[in-house]
């Protein structure tokens, strides 16, 4: 029985279709990990990691930078993509091109063959983090989809509708995987469940999320 599949072929990464629209990639990223967590720490040495507070004044319990020509912010202003980074008043580290590799290849699997990201929201969950329903639309058009990497621990992905209220279907996000969403299901609520404490050998006891827009 094993020799059965020990002698085929490899099988494509298993995708699943999320929306319409939407397909989840498993470990579609595994092969860029490595070359991705080294250029973070480059990122993040210029753009650290910080906790951002919402226009009504709540502050994230996910920890952001970001990466490339624009990067999304938020404070008592509004949500936005600044060029610059409020912190330091100088432009975001530039995309890394496993980064940008990464991203425009999933996408081309995805079937949008055109994606190429100028921005990348990079998103960081200790323990007990999460990111509540909401829709990605600082963008200047919705026309892109949106490429989403998981790294580290694990996480359930809530992926909703075009409405708040939609069902929403749960997805358990693991390191490597990546979700496309476009077309259709371009403006579909999503949010991220409670990050539950663990350990992952490459990240230790933290999730990482890499956001891929084409923004301006
Ligand atoms: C986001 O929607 O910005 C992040 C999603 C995730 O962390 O999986
Ligand atoms: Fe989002």
């Amino acid at each position: 029985m094993n020799d059965l599949f020990e002698n085929s072929a490899p099988l494509d990464p298993p995708r699943e279709v999320m929306a319409e629209g939407a397909i989840l990639l498993r470990g579609a990223a595994l092969p860029f990990a490595p070359d991705i967590l080294v250029a973070l720490d480059g990122i993040t040495a210029r753009s650290p990691f910080r906790h951002m507070v919402t226009p009504g004044g709540y502050r994230m319990s996910a920890a952001m930078t970001n990466c490339g020509i624009a990067g999304w912010i938020t404070d008592r202003h509004g949500y936005r993509y600044d060029r610059v980074d409020p912190e330091n008043g100088f432009p975001w580290p530039a995309m890394p091109t496993c980064f940008l590799d990464l991203a425009v290849s999933a996408a081309a699997d995805a079937g949008y063959v055109n994606f190429v990201p100028d921005a990348c929201l990079i998103n960081r969950y200790d323990p007990g983090a999460r990111l509540s329903l909401h829709q990605d639309k600082d963008e200047q058009d919705f026309v892109n989809p949106i490429v989403s990497v998981s790294l580290g621990l694990p996480a359930i992905f809530q992926f909703g509708g075009l409405t708040r209220s939609d069902p929403v279907c749960k997805f358990a996000m693991r390191h490597g995987d990546v979700a496309v969403w476009g077309g259709p299901s371009r403006l579909n609520f999503h949010g991220v469940a409670g990050v539950k404490d663990g350990h992952h050998d490459m990240l230790g006891s933290k999730r990482i999320n890499l956001t891929f827009r084409r923004a301006l």
